[in-house]
């Protein structure tokens, strides 16, 4: 199988690269981010703190957390409700950073992406996929950017979809998130020694998508 693994930090542009290369390459796209804004969602929604050790495991595995592709695009389902708008919002980014931290989350999304890893040709995006998911994984890539670079970033998105924005607030976030995600005890995100750093401050989505579909096409004599 084809598996290139995509690790960074929020608004690093991994998942704008990752939709690219899977659609060039006609291979599946899986946002594990996705899962964990929905594991918190999840928690959320039963009046559980994603804080609360204890209270997470007590359901996590039984979630009923599905991801389905309809016309290529990822969808992800809880309890069979359709949840890949919501889970977007702003406020669960810090939901979805807090509840990542506990073994037991990680330890079942982690076994769900590697199902489907292990199935299909796909681009996997998220903060532990080369060091931890899929550490055999043929194609492994860091991205980057600066913290302000990807704060403006995270404001057009929002600003595109008409939801108020506060610049300085957003990189203070951005800036709370990175140190929540790396600093965690379970599979903090970090460079992969193998995995090559690519810092996308200043190039194109396009570019760097162009890039690793370059080498993937050169590794697999495509
Ligand atoms: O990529 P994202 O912003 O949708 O991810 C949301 C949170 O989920 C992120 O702050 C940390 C967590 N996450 C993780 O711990 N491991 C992954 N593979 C992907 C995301």
């Amino acid at each position: 199988m084809i598996n290139i693994a995509i690790d960074g930090p929020a608004g690093s542009g991994k998942s704008t690269v990752a939709k690219l290369i899977a659609k060039k390459l006609n291979i599946l796209y899986l946002d594990t981010g996705a899962m964990y804004r929905a594991c918190g969602l999840k928690a959320t929604a039963l009046g559980i703190s994603c804080n609360d050790e204890q209270g997470v495991n007590s359901f996590i595995n039984g979630i009923d957390l599905q991801v389905k592709y309809e016309n290529g695009t990822q969808h992800v389902y809880l309890d069979g409700e359709d949840v890949s708008e919501s889970i977007r919002k702003n406020e669960v980014s810090k939901m979805a950073s807090d509840i990542s931290k506990w073994p037991m989350v990680r330890a079942k999304m982690v076994q769900m992406q590697r199902d489907v890893a292990s199935k299909q040709h796909c681009v996997l995006d998220g903060r532990d996929i080369c060091m931890y998911v899929l550490p055999n994984a043929k194609y492994k890539f860091f991205m980057t950017a600066s913290a302000e670079v990807r704060a403006q970033r995270r404001c057009n998105e929002l600003e595109q979809k008409g939801q108020a924005v506060d610049y300085d607030a957003i990189l203070k976030e951005i800036n709370q998130r990175d140190y929540n995600d790396s600093h965690r005890a379970h599979s903090p995100l970090a460079k992969a020694p193998d995995a090559e750093l690519l810092d996308t401050s200043y190039i194109s989505a396009e570019e760097v998508a162009n890039y690793i579909i370059e080498k993937v096409k050169k590794g697999e004599n495509l």
